[in-house]
């Protein structure tokens, strides 16, 4: 089984709420022999707005909430739909699900999607919850992609540094001689999304425009950085509204523009806050934030390697996160590590996830 190659399709639907990533690759779980075709279903306006209101209620929802389990039926529906845009079969889907929620340090992450509904829709095994174990066990749970990133850049040169910008930002660090560290950031595209919804009644700023028009408050900055958060050592992980009122109070009475220019350079400045342990030959973007010329010139203006999307590496920015839920999801067929202490702060090298069979039970 060890180095039985599977065809695999990765489901991710991130923080920002945009909708369905899928992507089709063939593994070992090791090393990726093929790619194959990409999607993305956008979630609709309606169901956008539901899954923002769930983020606000998750603290305080019962898990057979009936506005929840609605929302959770329709996000499955439609991560079936993403899976049938591949064109593609597959001997096992890797699915994500939508987090709600993740709060690491009471114990708790939430993805809602329903295996069990999404196995059924598309006759194949699903492997699902694959944060669930490294946060019993006392990791942060989260970010999962660092393993993926490894193997992709496995003859790229080091240190590299990749940085992945969705509605939360991550990063992983790969070293000369194999090590792996990585932790969230901070925020990625969330507020900013948050701001562009408010005022440009847009799901984002398009190529920031809207913060290019601004200029960066220092001082709300400054107050912004303050959060204990960047003090705090990694591992670490954060949840989509980890920021929220703060970033509240210290937008308050900026002009529309003004407060995008500072949310951005918040961005900026929290991943560049990762202390590295030593300078990348290149810096690596994925996720959508790429397309963010305000914050693809402000990384570039802290690091001295370059600052490149990941398309000039060869790999697909948009669909990295969904392959990597289709390698993570043949690593835990095998039972191999999804998570490291270096990433999560996992005890051991820890597998996850679980499987779904399409059978009815
Ligand atoms: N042309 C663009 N200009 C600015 N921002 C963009 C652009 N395209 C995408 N984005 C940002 O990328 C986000 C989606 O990124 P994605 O990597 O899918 O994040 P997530 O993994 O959190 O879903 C959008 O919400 C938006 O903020
Ligand atoms: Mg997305």
């Amino acid at each position: 089984m060890t180095s039985q190659t599977l065809r695999a399709i990765g489901l991710m639907s991130g923080t920002s709420l945009d909708g369905v990533d899928a992507a089709w690759l063939e593994t070992d779980g090791e090393r990726i022999t093929h790619f194959g075709p990409t999607a993305m279903l956008a979630y609709q306006d309606d169901l956008r707005a539901d899954l923002r209101r769930l983020l606000d209620l998750a603290p305080t929802l019962a898990p057979d909430d009936p506005f929840l389990r609605r929302v959770e039926a329709r996000v499955t529906r439609d991560h079936a739909l993403a899976v049938g845009l591949t064109g593609r079969v597959a001997e096992v889907i890797g699915f994500h699900g939508q987090t709600i929620l993740h709060a690491p340090e009471r114990g708790r992450t939430w993805q809602i999607g329903d295996a069990a509904l999404l196995a059924l829709l598309c006759r194949v095994p699903v492997v699902h919850d694959f944060r669930t174990a490294d946060v019993a066990a006392g990791g942060q749970g989260a970010p999962l992609a660092p393993l993926f990133h490894a193997a992709m850049a496995e003859k790229l040169e080091k240190p590299l540094l990749i940085v992945n910008i969705g509605g939360v930002a991550n990063v992983t660090y790969l070293g000369k001689n194999g090590e792996v560290l990585a932790c969230d950031t901070g925020p990625g595209n969330g507020p900013l999304d948050d701001l562009a919804q408010r005022h440009l009644g847009e799901p984002y700023d398009k190529n920031g425009a809207l913060a290019a028009s601004g200029t960066p408050d220092s001082a709300r900055l400054a107050t912004l950085l303050s959060h204990p958060y960047f003090a705090r050592p990694a591992p670490k992980s954060l949840d989509r509204l980890s920021f929220s009122s703060l970033i509240n109070t210290a937008t308050s009475g900026l002009s529309p523009a003004d407060a995008a220019a500072t949310l951005a350079a918040f961005s900026v400045a929290a991943i560049t806050e990762f202390r590295l342990p030593a300078n990348p030959l290149r810096v690596l973007v994925c996720g959508g934030g790429r397309k963010n010329p305000v914050l693809m010139r402000g990384l570039q203006a802290h690091f001295a390697a370059p600052v490149q999307p990941v398309e000039a590496a060869g790999w697909d920015g948009d669909a990295l996160e969904a392959q990597c839920f289709a390698f993570l999801a043949v690593r835990s067929l095998k039972g191999l590590p999804i998570s490291l202490p270096s990433t999560t702060g996992a005890p051991h090298p820890l597998t996850g996830g679980r499987t779904q069979s399409p059978q009815l039970e």
